[in-house]
């Protein structure tokens, strides 16, 4: 018999689901208050989700708890990363904190990279901040490989409507698919 509490010490991957955020979702995607700060970003990812140029995953624990997301833009203005045929960016890659560790990233991403690649899409671009060595462990090990550097800056408002300025220097990694 599967073990169906809604704990992070008793769960097999085979017991999450994996789908896409419904409009329901966008208050549990700022998981108890720690991304309060992007809820416009989620709101107008939505919106672009709708129109089909975008994509976002969740996974949801067996009591229906969001545990886990990543982001895919299909179609942006940025040609050389997506496209809407052939490549597509990857972000807002996560798990919450308990449930690391435990392959649940690992499922998202394969899940991901399966779903583009019936997509037709052929190649994922992602941005990883430079100090996060969990990350970047991670991609390599996924077959991702640094194609360059970035300054990673960029801005968001968050709900009081002060903008914030971020600069986190990545390297831009990139997979292709096969298969
Ligand atoms: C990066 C992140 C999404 C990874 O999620 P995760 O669910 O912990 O990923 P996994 O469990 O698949 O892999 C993490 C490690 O656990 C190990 N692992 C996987 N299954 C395991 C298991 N059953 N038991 C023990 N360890 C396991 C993996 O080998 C991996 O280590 P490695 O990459 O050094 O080989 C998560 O750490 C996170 O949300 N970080 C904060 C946000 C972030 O940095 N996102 C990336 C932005 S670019």
């Amino acid at each position: 018999m599967s073990p169906t509490t809604d704990s992070e010490d008793a769960f097999r991957l085979s017991d999450l689901t994996i789908r896409q955020v419904t409009r329901a979702d966008l208050p549990g995607l700022e998981w108890e208050g720690e991304y309060w700060k992007f809820r416009e970003m989620f709101a107008n990812l939505y919106r672009t989700s709708q129109s089909g140029r975008a994509l976002m995953w969740v996974v949801v624990s067996p009591g229906g708890e969001l545990i886990g997301q990543a982001f895919v833009m299909l179609n942006s203005g940025e040609r050389d990363v997506a496209d809407g045929a052939s490549r597509a960016y990857v972000f807002s890659f996560r798990v919450k904190d308990k449930w690391r560790n435990r392959g649940i990233g690992t499922h998202l991403m394969a899940f991901v990279e399966d779903d583009l690649r019936r997509r037709g899409y052929q190649f994922i671009t992602l941005n990883v901040a430079k100090e996060n060595q969990v990350a970047l462990r991670l991609y390599k090990r996924l077959g991702y490989k640094v194609i360059s550097a970035q300054p990673g800056i960029w801005s968001y408002r968050d709900p009081d409507g002060v903008l914030h300025h971020v600069k986190e220097p990545a390297w831009r990694m990139m997979k292709k698919l096969t298969g």
